[in-house]
């Protein structure tokens, strides 16, 4: 494999928000190739329940951007509820962040990014009735659930980038998941689990960003341990 390539998609997929293009317009066949790469990705047992909800319509994205914008400024409420309790620890979290005015700005502009893509995923199946009873046990279901389709999403996202498309992982519409079903008609046994606005970004690459030591954070044979 060529590495520089593989390392440079790895370390430059980052959260497009100002650089999309919001006047270009996404070939539908450039996403269905990247959803086919995606779905190259693994899934609990091989269930493959993932689905993808694409939306182009105008209308339909104008809902879904103001499903987003509502749960942005109740999110953005919460943190302002929370600041005055913040230390300095919480602050240099908070600074780390930095997502401020860019995430302000894909708020605003939501309703005009070309596509809206809802990655989701079954949470029952018929034809696998044992997962009732994995429910019982919270983190291997969630982990069952959700690991069966983020690695797609992530998947689509590498994809899209390396064919020029931006993307940013956004989870913020959540809080109205439900609303969002209704707009786009997605059955109540499906799950969503992000919200990628998609257009073509605008410049050329992106950098690396900068991450917490991989070091501080690996262990070894366990919590306490070095290399
Ligand atoms: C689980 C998850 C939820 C996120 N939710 C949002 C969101 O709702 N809105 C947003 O603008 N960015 C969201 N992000 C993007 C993060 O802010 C972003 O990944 C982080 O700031 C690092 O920037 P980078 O992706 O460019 O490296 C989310 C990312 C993850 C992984």
């Amino acid at each position: 494999m060529d590495l520089d390539i593989v390392d440079s998609l790895l370390t430059t997929t980052r959260s497009v928000r100002k650089r999309l293009d919001l006047d270009r317009p996404v070939e539908p066949e450039v996403i269905e190739r990247c959803i086919e790469i995606a779905m190259q990705a693994p899934t609990a047992s091989n269930l493959q329940g993932w689905h993808f909800v694409v939306v182009q319509d105008p209308a339909k994205r104008a809902a879904i951007a103001d499903i987003y914008r509502r749960a942005f400024a109740e999110y953005r409420a919460m943190q302002e509820r929370r600041s005055p309790l913040w230390g300095p620890e919480d602050l240099r979290a908070v600074q780390r962040m930095r997502i401020g005015p860019s995430s302000g700005y894909l708020a605003e502009n939501m309703h005009r990014v070309p596509v809206l893509i809802l990655p989701c995923v079954e949470s029952e199946m018929a034809e696998v009735p044992h997962l009732s009873e994995v429910r019982e046990h919270a983190s291997l279901y969630n982990a069952t659930i959700y690991g069966s389709i983020l690695p797609a999403a992530w998947s689509l996202m590498l994809a899209l980038r390396a064919r020029g498309l931006g993307a940013a992982w956004t989870t913020l519409h959540l809080m109205y998941e439900a609303e969002a079903a209704q707009v786009l008609g997605i059955p109540e046994q499906v799950v969503q689990a992000a919200l990628l606005p998609v257009a073509y970004y605008t410049g050329s690459g992106f950098r690396s960003a900068k991450r917490l030591p991989a070091g501080e954070l690996t262990h070894w044979d366990g919590w306490e341990g070095t290399r």
